[in-house]
């Protein structure tokens, strides 16, 4: 039995937030977030006079879920189990997943969330092969979704990353299938001795009250990154895991049709994709469009890539991500 992605979904919202835009927020510039980082615009959910977004986290996922769902020709009662991968649930606790097994009507599956930050997809991928082949579950929606722009900080202070995020969802259905396609294989890393080079302290369940008045003063409910070093970090794991996966599959750069990789960074993407030896029309890239969207960005690009015809029948695909934590990873798959 493999465990292969038979539909796939998106929803952005309409709100775009370009770079000119931002340099009403801070000081920043068009051509310094396009230079640095690929980005063009962004979505951001809009904010109503309650403070609240338009949509919530569960609501954009069930619109992805839904494109997805009609993608694979399937309704609501083929689903067996959600996982919802995400960095920014709508609240502490529960999860998005059961959020979305009451939006969807899905009837009391299990469901769960995945705290994997831009790995989220990747992980969630390798999980839901594990059920599939198990026998614990035969049509799983796994989702990755992010509601970003409410976390940041736009003032200057949070500049070097308020830039980089924007909101979104995407949705894959994976099915068993007795077919020669789906995941070939996995890789997942992660490394915690990092985990504060790029964090969010904010709700932090090991203080009283879930946060101090000095984390906040701190800026600690906004996310805060050492780019410097998580660029040199992602452009490394991101080429050993394509390395290590393709490895693990028995193939070569040669044979992999498409590459898609978390959204982080153009510059990263470009480098990478030129370490490994493939050329740009290889590697997927909407970064411009969106901005990274966490754990958003692999299912987004990948639907994206399945409208534009980047993939047909029987090519071999890589998805690789890396991320807070730090975590990365990747999935080898025959489409
Ligand atoms: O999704 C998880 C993985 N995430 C990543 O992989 C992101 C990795 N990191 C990056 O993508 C890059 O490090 C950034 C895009 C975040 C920053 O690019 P950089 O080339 O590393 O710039 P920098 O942080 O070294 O900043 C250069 C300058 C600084 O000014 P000084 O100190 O040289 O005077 C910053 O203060 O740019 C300044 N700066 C800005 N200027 C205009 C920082 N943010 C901004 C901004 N607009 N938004």
């Amino acid at each position: 039995m493999r465990a292969a992605i038979t539909g796939t979904g998106f929803w952005v919202p309409e709100q775009v937030i370009t770079n000119q835009d931002l340099t009403r927020l801070m000081d920043t510039s068009d051509q310094w977030i396009v230079e640095r980082s690929g980005i063009r615009e962004r979505r951001w959910l809009r904010v109503g006079e309650d403070g609240r977004t338009e949509l919530t986290g569960a609501e954009m996922g069930a619109n992805a879920a839904r494109m997805a769902m009609a993608d694979a020709g399937i309704t609501a009662d083929d689903i067996d189990f959600v996982i919802y991968a995400t960095v920014n649930p709508d609240i502490f606790f529960p999860g998005n997943g059961v959020f979305i097994e009451d939006l969807l009507e899905l009837g009391t599956v299990g469901a769960m969330d995945i705290r994997n930050q831009c790995t989220g997809f990747v992980y969630g991928l390798a999980a839901a092969e594990g059920f599939i082949r198990s026998g614990t579950a035969q049509t799983i929606l796994l989702i990755g979704g992010e509601i970003q722009s409410t976390a940041l900080d736009v003032s200057n202070r949070g500049r070097d990353t308020a830039v980089l995020f924007g909101d979104g969802a995407g949705a894959a259905i994976v099915q068993g299938t007795e077919e020669d396609r789906g995941v070939i294989a996995s890789v997942l890393h992660s490394q915690g001795r990092f985990a504060r080079e790029l964090w969010a302290e904010i709700p932090c369940g090991n203080v009283a009250g879930r946060y101090t008045p000095e984390m906040v003063e701190g800026g600690g409910n906004h996310p805060h990154m050492n780019g410097k070093m998580v660029f040199k970090h992602a452009t490394r794991r991101f080429c050993e895991a394509i390395r290590e996966v393709m490895k693990k599959g028995g193939v070569g750069p040669d044979d992999v049709a498409l590459v898609i990789p978390h959204q982080a960074n153009q510059r990263i993407t470009d480098a990478v994709g030129q370490r490994m030896g493939f050329p740009p029309e290889r590697v997927f890239s909407n970064i411009a469009k969106y901005g990274n969207t966490t754990a958003a960005s692999i299912p987004i690009a990948l639907a994206e890539a399945v409208r534009e015809g980047r993939l047909k029948s029987g090519d071999l695909l890589v998805l690789v991500a890396f991320g807070s934590g730090f975590t990365w990873g990747a999935n080898l798959l025959r489409w």
